[in-house]
């Protein structure tokens, strides 16, 4: 039964955090153009009211469906509340202090600068840049600390959320498919797992499954492991890898997620990453995949997705919004493919054939 006060507190609880961000970007921006402006190429397009409202109504939408989604039990309500307010409460003046190395780098067009420390060896070109103008890349600690509490702001609070939706598809599909295996048999892997927090989320959510994590950032996955370690049940299995070379045998996962990976690959990864996802996961199981909207699902929203690379580095994004990613999974074999959009992600769920 739904309790209105609890959900009125959940509704709240996110008005807070997008109310946060947008005083952050709003704060941070004038202090930018006052102490160091954008180069003009850095200046983003202004959007137009009727974007920011749409835009409104579907931040509203998806904190509806969040909601309703722990009401039908794919996720307990306790999730809804969850935040690193020990992280948050450390690491945020830190964001305040980057903010003049960021834009200095940003500005003088400086993409990949990585402190004489960190050994950058051994990992794909691509990956060596500071995606996002991130200090250090994916490469630091501080990087790994700072994630979370920046893209939470940029994304107004709602980014757990979005990664949450990728349990709906996931736990029905599971259901449906292997309902004669075993909770404790079922295996999952979170590719580009980062910090951990989907992770986190498909523990709540299938607590007695065996889950995997993998990710290039030794660093990100240090912090995936304090965050996991910290919670009830099987500790996930983590492992510093490539999503193209995936070190898992033939048909072993039952399920695959991977969040906010796909836009930071150049194109032939991204086809190399699903061709490994489908070679590892068991003929019926399901790869769900959550990243940026793109451009033919809301033509209305160019401005937005034409701003993004501009004022953020993401070298790949731009061919991403337009990259035919059911196309990519039919040409790895996968079928029923079907998309679902929330607030400004895109879901692909794909299957593996039954008699692959
Ligand atoms: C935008 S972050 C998303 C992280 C996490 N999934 C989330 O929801 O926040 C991109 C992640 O992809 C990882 N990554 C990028 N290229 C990768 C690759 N080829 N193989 C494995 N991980 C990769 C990065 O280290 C980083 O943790």
């Amino acid at each position: 039964m739904t309790d209105p006060l609890t959900k009125l507190t959940y509704q709240a609880f996110q008005k807070g955090k997008s109310y946060f961000g947008l005083a952050h970007k709003t704060l941070s921006t004038q202090l930018l153009n006052w102490v160091l402006p954008s180069t003009p190429e850095r200046k983003p397009q202004s959007l137009s009211p009727e974007t920011l409202i749409t835009l409104q109504g579907w931040l509203d939408k998806i904190i509806e469906t969040d909601w309703q989604d722990a009401q039908r039990g794919v996720y307990p309500e306790s999730l809804l509340f969850e935040n690193q307010w020990e992280d948050f409460f450390t690491y945020y003046p830190t964001v305040w202090f980057d903010l003049l190395t960021i834009q200095q780098r940003a500005n003088q067009k400086r993409y990949q600068e990585f402190a004489p420390d960190i050994d950058t060896e051994g990992y794909p070109k691509y990956y060596l840049q500071n995606f996002h103008h991130q200090t250090d890349g994916y490469l630091s600690e501080m990087s790994a600390n700072l994630y979370d509490v920046q893209v939470d702001i940029l994304f107004s609070g709602s980014t757990d959320a979005m990664r949450r939706r990728v349990l709906t598809p996931l736990k029905h599909s599971l259901e449906t498919t292997f309902n004669a295996v075993l909770p404790k048999q079922i295996r999952v892997l979170d590719v580009a797992c980062g910090t951990g927090r989907t992770l986190k989320s498909i523990r709540a959510s299938l607590p007695k499954a065996s889950l995997y994590g993998i990710d290039l950032s030794p660093t990100y996955l240090r912090k995936a492991n304090q965050l996991l370690s910290e919670i009830p049940g099987e500790l996930p299995q983590l492992v510093q890898g490539n999503g193209e070379e995936l070190p898992y045998l033939d048909n072993y996962f039952h399920g695959i997620t991977s969040v906010f990976l796909f836009h930071e690959l150049p194109p032939e990864a991204r086809q190399r990453v699903i061709d490994e996802c489908f070679r590892v996961i068991q003929p019926g199981g399901v790869f769900v995949i959550c990243d940026s909207m793109q451009a033919s699902d809301f033509p209305e929203m160019k401005t937005m997705m034409e701003n993004f690379p501009v004022m953020f580095h993401e070298p790949y994004y731009r061919h991403y919004t337009t990259d035919n990613l059911i196309e990519r999974l039919e040409k790895a074999g996968f079928e029923k493919i079907t998309t679902e959009n929330h607030f400004v992600s895109k879901y692909w769920i794909a299957h593996k054939p039954v008699e692959a």
